[in-house]
């Protein structure tokens, strides 16, 4: 695994955040993205289950999960859940990942996406994350390879201060201590990512369920 953690404390990564947010905006994924995201994890009817999207940035993707579900968002950047607010209507709570404010057992289905690899404490965020999950509720978690050919040359994914990259190898192992991995899926939005081996993907969508 590739570590490139800046920050120390969840303070100082929050700064920077609400900073770049504030001046450029949030992060926007595409509809066809987050419409991927959803069918991956299994999400299919209106059953109005429980989600929480963990590091939910400006809720792009809440704005489509709640056609299905009902969705609840957890950041620890006020201004991205200022963002969020405008774009769907889930429940939102500004919180850090390693210290989620939820019962236990209280989510059918999770996704975090793009996030994980920026959480200062893995492992605490990991935990937390197992448990607000219902036993066998499932989980979409999206991360960054490290075996990607331009990581190669640049070792950063957006150029934020925290972040890890791992191979599809690394990132299983330590997602098999806390779930199962049923599937991973390569996602990319260039035609020349389609003939890439998903060895050398962009990233990976695990898709986990909780054992
Ligand atoms: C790269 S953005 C991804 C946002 C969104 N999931 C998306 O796909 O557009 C990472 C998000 O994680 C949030 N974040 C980073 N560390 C966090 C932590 N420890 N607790 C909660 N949120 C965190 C950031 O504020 C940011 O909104």
């Amino acid at each position: 695994m590739i570590e490139k953690m800046e920050f120390k404390t969840d303070l100082k990564a929050f700064e920077w955040y609400n900073k770049r947010f504030f001046e450029f905006g949030v992060f926007e994924t595409s509809e066809k993205y987050n419409k991927l995201m959803l069918e991956w994890l299994g999400v299919k009817d209106k059953s109005r289950k429980k989600l929480l999207d963990i590091g939910c940035g400006g809720g792009v993707f809440l704005k489509e999960a709640e056609k299905f579900l009902d969705c609840f968002g957890v950041d620890f950047s006020s201004v991205a859940l200022t963002q969020a607010q405008e774009n769907s209507a889930a429940s939102l709570v500004i919180a850090s990942a390693s210290a989620l404010p939820f019962k236990s057992n209280f989510f059918d289905y999770a996704v975090c996406l793009g996030s994980l690899e920026h959480f200062i404490d893995l492992k605490k965020s990991l935990s937390e994350i197992k448990r607000i999950l219902k036993k066998n509720g499932k989980i979409n978690i999206y991360v960054p390879n490290s075996d990607f050919i331009l990581f190669k040359f640049n070792k950063a994914t957006a150029f934020q201060p925290n972040e890890r990259l791992a191979s599809i190898e690394e990132w299983k192992k330590l997602l098999s201590e806390y779930f199962s991995v049923e599937k991973i899926y390569k996602y990319t939005e260039s035609p020349l990512g389609r003939f890439l081996p998903k060895k050398y993907t962009y990233s990976f969508s695990f898709i986990c369920s909780n054992k």
